[in-house]
């Protein structure tokens, strides 16, 4: 340690206390990395290694990125999941006496980011406390890049179900907690970071809470919003002075849905490659800003459990579908509005630059005609809305008078303020230009004097303005020429007039630039303050745009407005799937009606071959229902639907081999999950229930499900299966419902008529998909008899079984022993008798005489 040089003893010292970040450490133009952050940071991101005396016998590990274009690295290394501490030269070196002064600034973790480059535009990116007291829960949950800030408890019932059902909602990036919390990794790919336990007890600053929750004797969200705030602040030094308000809700104010449903009704994100193709937001996202896309991806995510809260979205969505021309300006309108929840959050963390005033500027311009437009919507809604949205001429004006249009990204660079703002910044601006001319009349001027028409003044940062003489002309230099530097070809000079020229046009251009700086930071500041008023506006804008798309698709794509009712019914008419029939091979989608309720409707038992479109018929009802939850109009002629609290899928094979759990156990750990937790307004799609395992078993296992759905619990299930010996059960229990989903055979191939009619289906066609599939012809022939000779077997089985039934005196109506002797006299009667050769009136006396023998 005595040995090493001062700047690695300041480096050590700073990384002591930045042990799980990768330190960036500023030396001059560079971000140097050493050690073990070298090693990494040079296999991470591909640069190499080199090395740096620093005092000790070997040389230090180092690496290093350029200053200027430190951004993506630092993506790449957050993306990779490390953290990334900054740490900037405080002064200015060529004034610095001794070691430069240096410090972190700024930390990036995942849920940390906030530059544009690191951020996705249509996502939010959020960092989650979560707090544990007992079997209580609490989080907070915040995208610093936005300002959003949101907080739940966790109080009654399964409250983990409930908790890790909050936490994939968000999918948050980065996860602090007072317990451990990997057994999240489950669920989410998230980077969970150490804090300390303290941090969640210090006392929450008092911000405004904009939803008060009913139940007053717990609140231990603020325990989990102190968490996060004290993280944010302290730890990661990040100003949270946007951030103004928080917003508590109950996590029962939502429909729950777990993460196997999100996936599986791809919701916001495909089962494919969790892209946006294919999904529900896919076909809904029609809107115009990136924030509008935000929000509707979070109402897609969050669907509302509350009537009135519903209805008041699909009023607007109603008359905004009807509003044509209104909605198509005010889309118009919103595509010109930049991001203003981003900039504003940039604004407030100083990190804005001049180009993202001039975009708050040009958003500001739309929102007069905005507010004028919205002004004619009559829906409570959009009332809301209009009053909230300000226009902000004041800041407007400001911005367009003092900065420049055409000012750099980097706020070091000057040309940032316009002329005519600001008297001192036109002043020196005068002195800087009208120096520069000056050198242009100086040159002429030296030309003359000394006869060297080659003479030539010019500028460079080590020795300023010179006068460069080509060595032919070296005789004729006045004597006032100070000699500077000898090149090989000529000699560079100074005078005296021109150094003190170059004072003055230096000392301007630096004042310049720093007073548009100060200048800069004074109109961001004054921006800033207006913070909460434009987060407003910010979120007005974004519920305008997502009524918008929600209508314009609406309007588009032929849905109607679903009636929300809270008896626990579904009724659907000529239902769509609203994402398969947007893909472009679907080439005609085919309706059909659904009906389910809690006490005659209750179990809805759906056969029909393979590719009949079972699996379709399912989702698009779950679909439907999260539609009108979200206050979107949906795909059918008609839908009432009841309020339902939670959705569960059971679709599809998949096994976690990691987690231990083969296909069976995984669906069986599945089944077992949801019938714990469903509850009397849930709905349950169970796609093919046993199948991963023997036939007898897999078939025991669905007829217990379907009797326990029935008889011990009342639950709302669509069941799809091609165990066609379920369907017997609708005769058993009130509530079951025989569908089928028609096809039929023309020759050897197969036509889908995907209409789904009351009634069971018979034939699963397994091998004419299997030859659709285009399995080998060799293959396909050889299943088709095997399956002919399967089936002559179980025939005989079943009349077999029949017999026995038959014998063990179950059914019939003609009951009696063989071993009786009328048995066998009947028997012997009939052998002897010739029907050729009896009339009509014989046979019916014979059959007299039969009867009465028995
Ligand atoms: N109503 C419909 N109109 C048009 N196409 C449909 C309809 N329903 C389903 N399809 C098409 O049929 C395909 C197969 O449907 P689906 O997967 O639902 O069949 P399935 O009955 O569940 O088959 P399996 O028994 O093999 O699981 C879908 O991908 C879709 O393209
Ligand atoms: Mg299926």
């Amino acid at each position: 340690m005595e040995n090493l040089t001062p700047m690695m003893k300041q480096y050590l010292k700073t990384k002591e206390q930045y042990k799980d970040c990768i330190l960036m450490f500023r030396l001059g133009d560079f971000y140097e990395m050493f050690f073990d952050d070298a090693l990494t940071a040079s296999k991470e991101l591909e640069i190499t290694l080199t090395g740096r005396n620093c005092g000790m016998d070997d040389r230090a590990p180092m690496c290093g990125v350029p200053y200027h274009s430190v951004d993506p690295y630092i993506a790449k290394l957050i993306k990779k999941g490390y953290k990334v501490a900054i740490c900037e030269q405080l002064e200015d070196p060529a004034q610095a006496k001794g070691i430069v002064k240096r410090d972190v600034t700024r930390i990036i973790t995942p849920g940390t980011v906030n530059e544009n480059t690191l951020l996705d535009e249509k996502e939010n990116n959020y960092i989650m406390s979560l707090f544990k007291k007992g079997e209580v829960y609490s989080l907070a949950v915040s995208d610093v890049s936005t300002g959003e800030l949101s907080s739940c408890q966790i109080i009654y019932g399964n409250t983990l179900e409930k908790l890790i059902n909050e936490v994939v909602k968000y999918k948050p990036k980065e996860i602090i907690s007072n317990f451990d919390t990997k057994f999240l990794k489950e669920y989410i790919s998230v980077y969970i970071s150490d804090v300390t336990e303290d941090i969640f007890d210090m006392p929450f600053p008092l911000i405004s809470i904009k939803s008060k929750i009913k139940t007053n004797d717990f609140d231990i969200w603020r325990n989990a919003c102190a968490g996060l705030y004290y993280y944010l602040v302290n730890t990661r030094k990040t100003d949270l002075s946007h951030i103004t308000s928080v917003y508590v809700y109950e996590a029962e104010k939502y429909m729950s849905l777990d993460a196997n449903a999100r996936d599986n009704l791809e919701l916001t994100e495909n089962l494919k490659d969790n892209k946006r193709y294919g999904t529900l937001l896919w076909v809904l996202d029609k809107t115009s800003t990136s924030m509008g896309s935000r929000l509707l991806k979070k109402w897609i995510e969050q669907p509302l459990n509350d009537i009135d809260d519903i209805n008041l979205r699909l009023d607007s969505v109603a008359e905004l579908k009807d509003k044509y021309i209104i909605r198509q300006e005010l889309m118009e309108l919103l595509k010109s509005v930049y991001d203003i929840e981003r900039l504003v959050s940039k604004t407030v963390m100083a990190n804005a630059n001049g180009k993202d005033l001039i975009a708050l500027k040009n958003s500001f311009y739309k929102l007069p005609h905005i507010k004028e437009l919205s002004s004619k919507l009559q829906s409570r809604l959009c009332n809301e809305l209009h009053n909230d949205i300000d226009t902000f001429e004041d800041l407007c004006t400001l911005i367009d008078k003092s900065i420049n249009e055409d000012c750099p990204i980097i706020l070091r660079d000057g040309n940032l303020i316009k002329t005519g703002f600001d008297e001192e910044v036109d002043k020196l601006r005068k002195a800087s230009h009208g120096g520069k001319s000056w050198i242009i009349d100086f040159e002429e001027k030296e030309k003359e004097r000394t006869g060297i028409k080659k003479l030539r003044v010019s500028y460079n940062k080590v020795f300023g303005y010179y006068i460069e003489i080509t060595n032919s002309f070296i005789d004729q230099v006045p004597n006032d020429y100070i000699r500077k530097q000898t090149l090989v070809n000529s000699e560079r000079y100074i005078t005296s007039e021109l150094k003190k020229m170059e004072e003055s046009i230096l000392g301007a251009e630096e004042k310049l630039i720093r007073l548009e700086y100060e200048i800069f930071c004074r109109i961001r500041d004054t921006v800033a303050a207006s913070a909460e008023k434009l987060l407003k506006t910010a979120y007005s804008l974004s519920v305008t745009d997502v009524l918008c798309s929600l209508s314009e698709i609406a309007d588009r794509y032929l849905y109607n407005r679903p009636n929300m009712v809270s008896a626990c019914e579904i009724d659907i008419k000529e239902g769509r799937h609203p994402v398969v029939e947007r893909m472009p091979n679907c080439p005609e989608f085919i309706p059909n009606d659904l009906y389910i309720n809690d006490t005659s409707d209750k179990t809805l038992i759906i056969t029909g071959p393979n590719m009949a479109g079972k699996s379709t018929y399912m989702r698009q009802a779950a679909l439907i229902t999260v539609m009108a939850h979200i206050g979107s109009f949906v795909p059918a002629q008609s839908a009432t639907i009841g309020i339902t609290d939670k959705i569960f899928t059971r679709i599809g094979a998949s096994d976690d081999l990691a987690g231990g759990k083969s296909t069976f156990m995984m669906e069986m750990s599945e089944l077992a999950y949801i019938l714990e937790n469903a509850t009397d307004r849930s709905l349950l799609i169970l796609d093919e229930i046993g199948r991963g395992t023997s036939t007898f078993d897999g078939l025991s296992i669905a007829w217990a499900v379907i009797e326990y759905l029935n008889e011990t619990r009342s639950l709302r299930t669509l069941f799809s299966t091609h165990y066609h010996e379920l369907t017997v059960l609708e005769d058993k229990f009130s509530g079951v419902r025989n569908y089928f989903i028609s096809a039929i055979k023309k020759d050897k191939d197969i036509v889908f008529l995907r209409k789904v009619k009351r009634g069971a289906a018979n034939e699963s066609y397994g091998i004419e998909v299997a030859r659709l599939a285009g399995v080998p012809e060799q293959l396909i022939v050889r299943a088709g008899e095997f399956l002919m000779e399967l089936e002559k077997s179980e025939n005989k089985r079943t009349r077999i079984r029949k017999k026995e039934s038959f014998i063990e005196g179950q059914v019939g109506i003609l009951e009696f022993n063989k071993q009786d002797n009328g048995y066998q006299e009947i028997v012997e009667i009939l052998k002897q008798c010739d029907i050729q050769k009896m009339t009509p009136l014989e046979a019916l006396n014979l059959l007299y005489e039969l009867k009465n023998k028995i």
